[in-house]
């Protein structure tokens, strides 16, 4: 595995790839490796010839009092998973790299960046936005992962894509989850064992209304106070928000009638936590 610091340094070995005519992947993640983060590197790795991972904490996606200053970080053992996990090129630059100090440009998806997630973090998708942008015009990847643990995202970079023409195929792999089925995040790391235990509520919370949605519930209402209910009983936990959503448009709806996303986000103590589930009539 070779690992790239630099912009230059990379694109060299991008274009060399380009003229052989490789089929480039592109998994972008901020470090702190876990399976789920794997899963994407081995979906690339058996659909593309080179496979690029980044690991990259960027600073635009986090609001101010958010985690940046305490995101976890482990680059020896992220190196060594992805190189035994056959990634070609590792791309871990320094913040200065990306953003130079007279850095002025961002990308921007309207509408399906305001709910959800963006309710409480206004600036979180346009610093995703940016970022990735930036990530496909220097990888100039064919392909690239992610995953629907974080759905919402997925869906404003498939929009992004669709709408800025780029000429990329996304990827959207299922959620990758823990024996008892809380979803795996870099952030789990900062759970104690107390609020590790709390945190499978939201995951149960959200299969609470999965089986309601089974036994023939469709009111969005209904399916929405059977995750409340199940959390607010749960003292270690605060919830940001819980919803139940168009999965394409990400807007609220009354009736579960077509691919509907149950999505969720709470407060463990000081770590917060997102999930969700697609449900289907
Ligand atoms: P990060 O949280 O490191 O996640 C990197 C990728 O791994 C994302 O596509 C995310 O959805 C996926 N992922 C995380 N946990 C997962 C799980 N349990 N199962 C499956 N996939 C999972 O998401 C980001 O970084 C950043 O916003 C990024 C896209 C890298 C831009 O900075």
């Amino acid at each position: 595995m070779i690992k790239c610091e630099t912009i230059s340094q990379l694109r060299e070995i991008v274009n060399e790839w380009k003229q052989q005519g490789k089929r480039i992947g592109l998994v972008p993640t901020m470090g702190y490796l876990h399976e789920g983060h794997l899963s994407l590197i081995d979906y690339i790795k058996s659909h593309c010839d080179c496979v690029i991972a980044s690991v990259f904490v960027n600073p635009k996606q986090f609001g101010p009092g958010e985690d940046i200053d305490r995101y976890p970080q482990d680059f020896e053992r992220d190196m060594q998973l992805l190189q035994e996990r056959g990634v070609d090129v590792l791309f871990i630059p320094e913040s200065n790299e990306i953003y130079p100090d007279d850095y002025y440009t961002y990308v921007q998806v309207d509408e399906l960046g305001k709910g959800l997630c963006g309710r409480s973090r206004p600036t979180h998708f346009r610093g995703v936005t940016t970022i990735v942008s930036k990530l496909f015009l220097i990888t100039k990847c064919d392909v690239a992962a992610f995953g629907q643990k974080d759905y919402q995202q997925a869906v404003i970079i498939q929009r992004m894509v669709k709408d800025l023409n780029f000429d990329i195929q996304i990827i959207v792999c299922p959620t990758v989850r823990e024996e008892d089925g809380v979803a795996m995040s870099s952030r789990n790391s900062y759970l104690s064992a107390e609020e590790r235990s709390s945190a499978v509520h939201l995951y149960q919370s959200l299969k609470r209304a999965e089986n309601l949605f089974k036994s023939g519930e469709l009111h969005a209402a209904r399916l929405r106070e059977e995750m409340k209910s199940s959390l607010l009983s749960t003292p270690e936990i605060n919830v940001d928000y819980l919803e139940v959503v168009d999965a394409e448009t990400l807007q609220s709806i009354d009736k579960v009638h077509r691919i509907t996303l149950l999505a969720g986000a709470v407060w463990v103590g000081k770590t917060r936590l997102i999930d969700n589930i697609l449900i289907d009539p």
